[in-house]
């Protein structure tokens, strides 16, 4: 049987267009590392869908006066739109407000409850009397009871990562006042019972990050507290049994990881629960999710008896900052992925993004000049460079016909075994998820091809020319493979330039190691592959971030 793989990517709120940061900690990521798989014969799916539910999307469609489905609609069809211009090719984009995801989310508690992990319990809310409403989750700010961070979200502390059990000091995020306390009923998961099943999954699974497991287990040593699944709005999945409530976000949304690819799965004729517990399953994640995803996520599957298999890969990155400083939206410092891609091609944005993005919990930081960079003298400077000239020196020499090999002298085997190497050594990094040493290898591997092919001087047309543009051709074919899960229009460009058949996305990832460009073969019409930054350029688009 084929290999199978699962890959999902946190689900974007539908609330709000898709900024560099979403996509640089998981959607870019996790859309390399499909296309990696699927070009290694797995049978693998992309899945995603928007995050629809929760208090402020419906807050935010009141003021916006659209029904909540009106508005996340609208958000659903924009962030796939977008995602699409970026070349993140999800093999389904669905929402967690689908009748599928709420009938599942309805039969997962169903089944908690029957199996006790669920209880009722009378709490008191914070209730804000100028807005007449109960102040769920970031509705209310305050002093994290752990670290003593000031400002912070109730239901999440953006310092310690941790979730409170009670914010000090609570002020409504909305008006400002002091909510004042009411009581209610909500429902609760016993997520403390799960502690000890937790911290040995953590133990046992070989493929998660070393320093997350380790905080994650250190958060279950100190004790967990049970989640309150409930909320008191209108838009949710409602309650079994007690539809004036329906379920906070956080219960549904990761939900839809099952729901969606089960639907996926089933309507290509495929048994997709059968196909969800025999495949590798990733969760691409940012860091500021992990609790839910160490946690809280593998939990609930527990508590239904593993009828779906816990996650495999949970790849966890840091977060972007821009020229140095924290993305706000609301302050306006951000880049939103649409306007990006009205300047800049998605692969250059593609190419510095994982360059610069280690597989850790460390922050990453966009910066225009270094962008700037990074393009001019490594993409264009290096690899642009090689294509144009083995490519642009085979036409004008030998009429675009690829000569036959002389003997090869001791240079020319040691190119040739690069060429060999090329598919394994990427392999090793590809599958530890270090997609930025993979990047970086093929870098070198044509920067050696660079000095190579200077080395050889074939432009003096002496002994050995013929081989340099054999295999430096050749070179120039693996780098159009290797180079397809990270830049796939530009590597399906190299690919037509050389005048072969088909298209990369159908390639077998070993051959990148095969000397497939034969005697005689015609290459295709050379054009340069990539388009220098200007500097006036890149000042134009600096401007709006130095004025603060
Ligand atoms: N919408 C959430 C966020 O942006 C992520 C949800 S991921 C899910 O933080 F798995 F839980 F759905
Ligand atoms: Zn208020």
């Amino acid at each position: 049987m084929r290999k199978r793989a699962i890959i999902t990517s946190a689900l974007p709120y539908a609330n709000g267009e898709i900024h560099l940061g979403h996509v640089a900690s998981t959607y870019l990521p996790a859309d390399v590392t499909t296309r990696f798989l699927k070009m290694n014969d797995v049978e693998a799916y992309y899945i995603c869908a928007s995050d629809d539910f929760g208090t402020p999307i419906m807050i935010q469609s009141e003021k916006e006066k659209k029904t909540p489905q009106e508005y996340v609609a609208h958000w659903n069809k924009r962030d796939y739109d977008d995602f699409t211009a970026f070349d993140i090719a999800f093999d389904f984009f669905y929402r967690t407000s689908s009748q599928e995801n709420i009938e599942f989310v309805r039969y997962v508690f169903n089944k908690l409850v029957k199996n006790g992990h669920i209880y009722k319990s009378e709490i008191i809310q914070f209730y804000c009397k100028n807005d007449n409403k109960f102040l769920p989750d970031r509705y209310v700010t305050g002093t994290c009871p752990y670290c003593k961070a000031d400002d912070q979200y109730s239901d999440l502390c953006e310092k310690c990562g941790r979730v409170p059990e009670e914010i000090e000091n609570p002020k409504c995020a909305i008006c400002g006042a002091l909510p004042v306390k009411e009581k209610t009923t909500h429902y609760f998961f016993k997520l403390k019972t799960f502690g000890d099943a937790l911290y040995k999954w953590l133990d046992e699974n070989q493929n998660l990050q070393k320093d997350v497991k380790k905080y994650v287990q250190n958060w279950i040593t100190s004790g967990l507290v049970d989640w309150d699944i409930t909320r008191d709005i209108s838009w949710g999945v409602p309650v079994p049994g007690d539809e004036s409530k329906v379920f906070y976000g956080w219960f549904d949304n990761h939900l839809a990881y099952i729901s969606t690819a089960v639907k996926f799965l089933n309507d290509k004729g495929i048994n997709g629960k059968e196909f969800w517990n025999s495949a590798d399953i990733y969760h691409f994640i940012g860091k500021d999710i992990v609790y839910h995803h160490y946690l809280f996520l593998p939990a609930m599957r527990l508590g239904i008896d593993q009828e779906y298999k816990l996650p495999d890969f949970i790849p966890t990155r840091g977060h972007l900052t821009l020229q140095s400083k924290k993305i706000s939206k609301s302050r306006n410092w951000y880049i939103g992925l649409k306007e990006f891609l009205e300047f800049y091609p998605a692969d250059y944005l593609r190419f510095y993004l994982v360059s610069i993005n280690p597989y850790s919990q460390d922050d990453l930081n966009f910066d225009w000049d270094d962008f700037a960079v990074r393009i001019n003298s490594e993409l264009i400077g290096n690899l642009g460079n090689l294509v144009n000239r083995a490519l642009g020196f085979t036409k004008k020499t030998f009429d675009g016909e690829i000569p036959s090999p002389d003997d090869y002298d001791d240079k020319d085997k040691d190119a040739e075994a690069k060429i060999m190497g090329l598919a394994s050594e990427l392999s090793v990094l590809m599958n530890q998820n270090h997609l930025d040493r993979a990047l970086k290898k093929i870098m070198e591997f044509s920067t050696y091809f660079n000095q190579y092919f200077q080395h050889k001087e074939p432009w003096k047309k002496g002994p050995g020319t013929n081989t340099c543009v054999f295999l430096s051709v050749n070179a120039v074919r693996s780098i159009a493979i290797a180079l397809y899960p990270f830049l796939p229009k530009s590597s399906e460009k190299i690919w037509q330039q050389i005048g072969l058949s088909g298209t990369v996305s159908e390639k077998q990832w070993n051959e990148i190691s095969k000397i497939a460009v034969n005697p005689s073969h015609k290459l295709g019409d050379i054009t340069p592959v990539f388009a220098k930054i200007e500097e006036e350029d890149i000042k134009k688009r600096k401007e709006k971030f130095e004025t603060k």
